[in-house]
């Protein structure tokens, strides 16, 4: 493998010096590009441009051709690994993903497979290894998975969801058979991870979109406490470099000492965390990244290069900090935005630096 031209992403992770802020964007392959529509439209469904290595490498690549983006993330999705335990996964057009056997029963649970990541996830691992051939070493490659709780969501509800009935209905009713459920995830997610670290991923972000909606309590329980199982269950360092990981909770502002301690390297915040007070609690442990609220991009561009001076300042002089959006891209936003974003980053964050 070529070496590394720009390793300023994993050094801020690692909270090693760097010379300006790192950013990338939360689904920054998406919709909001029109090459990425031709490409999809190419492919056919959503779930063939994820199968299809070359395709998924193309649309990787996409974004870092428009921006000076300091990390490119894999192309795929968080549903692949309750697609492969056979749950049947389909996108709808113009419709969020749906199951066709979510998971509703005991037997059910205790009858779900662990995929081989080898064998049923090896589309991702094939996409993994193609996108780390054609970057050449420009930028690193993030690998993900959803949270065990993030996935359950999808899983025991069968799509997305507005209230959770069923899977609260389940956490209140049957605590431990959503263990038993959280518990398997998190070791299919172990080794999904894995493969993709061995596979190239040079770091890895598990994203928790739906751990905000637990109670105070059970978050630790049902969330993080699988999150935890994961971070001691992964490669930590491969090739001679460490592979940090990052944690996402969205909503995830109320807990970031409990998801500091569980050893991960980052905390991702939405845009309702103050980054200053984030780094005065946990800054000392962990790096931050984020937390620009995504609909920024739909200003003007002096006002997003106000906000994004205000993060800077916010953070303040030294590493620990990758700037991102709070959460995904939205698909409607203008294609000169991001540019703005990227370019005022490194722009601004340069004296914080020195
Ligand atoms: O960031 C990237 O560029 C990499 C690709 C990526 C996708 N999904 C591609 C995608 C990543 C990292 C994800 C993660 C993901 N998927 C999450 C966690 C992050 C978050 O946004 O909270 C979640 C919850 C999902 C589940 C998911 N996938 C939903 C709910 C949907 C439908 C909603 C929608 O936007 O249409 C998807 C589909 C999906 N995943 C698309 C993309 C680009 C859109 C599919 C299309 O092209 O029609």
């Amino acid at each position: 493998m070529p070496p590394l031209k720009n390793d300023r992403y994993l050094k801020a992770l690692l909270r090693e010096p760097v010379d300006y802020t790192p950013v990338w964007l939360m689904r920054q392959a998406g919709r909001y590009l029109p090459e990425y529509k031709a490409t999809r439209a190419k492919a056919g469904d959503f779930m063939s441009l994820c199968r299809h290595a070359d395709l998924a490498c193309e649309v990787t690549l996409q974004p870092l051709r428009r921006y000076a983006l300091d990390a490119a993330i894999l192309f795929s999705d968080i549903l692949t690994i309750p697609d492969a335990m056979g749950l049947g996964l389909s996108f709808g057009v113009g419709e969020g993903p749906k199951f066709a056997r979510p998971v509703e029963s005991k037997s059910a649970v205790q009858n779900l497979p662990i995929p081989d990541p080898e064998v049923e996830l090896q589309y991702v691992m094939n996409a993994v290894r193609t996108i780390r051939r054609e970057l050449n070493g420009e930028v690193p490659l993030i690998g993900f998975s959803g949270s065990p709780w993030t996935l359950a969501t999808y899983m025991v509800e069968g799509g997305s969801s507005k209230t959770f009935t069923k899977i609260k209905k389940m956490l209140y009713s049957e605590p431990q058979l959503l263990h038993q459920l959280l518990d398997k995830v998190a070791d299919a997610v172990i080794l999904y991870l894995n493969a993709q670290i061995k596979a190239g991923a040079q770091s890895v972000m598990i994203f928790d979109t739906w751990g905000g909606v637990l109670a105070h309590r059970d978050y630790v329980d049902f969330s993080l406490q699988y999150m935890h199982k994961i971070v001691d269950g992964l490669i930590r360092e491969n090739d001679g470099r460490k592979v940090p990981v990052t944690l996402f909770t969205k909503g995830g502002g109320l807990w970031l000492e409990q998801i500091a301690n569980t050893g991960c390297d980052a905390i991702g915040s939405d845009w309702t965390v103050d980054i200053a007070k984030a780094k005065a609690l946990v800054g000392h442990k962990v790096a931050l990244q984020g937390n620009i609220d995504p609909s920024v991009l739909y200003a003007s561009p002096e006002r997003i290069i106000q906000e994004v001076r205000s993060i800077l300042a916010d953070f303040g002089t030294g590493s620990g900090h990758v700037f991102n959006l709070g959460h995904g891209i939205h698909q409607d936003v203008p294609v000169e935005s991001p540019k703005v974003l990227v370019d005022a980053i490194h722009h601004y964050s340069k004296p914080y630096h020195q």
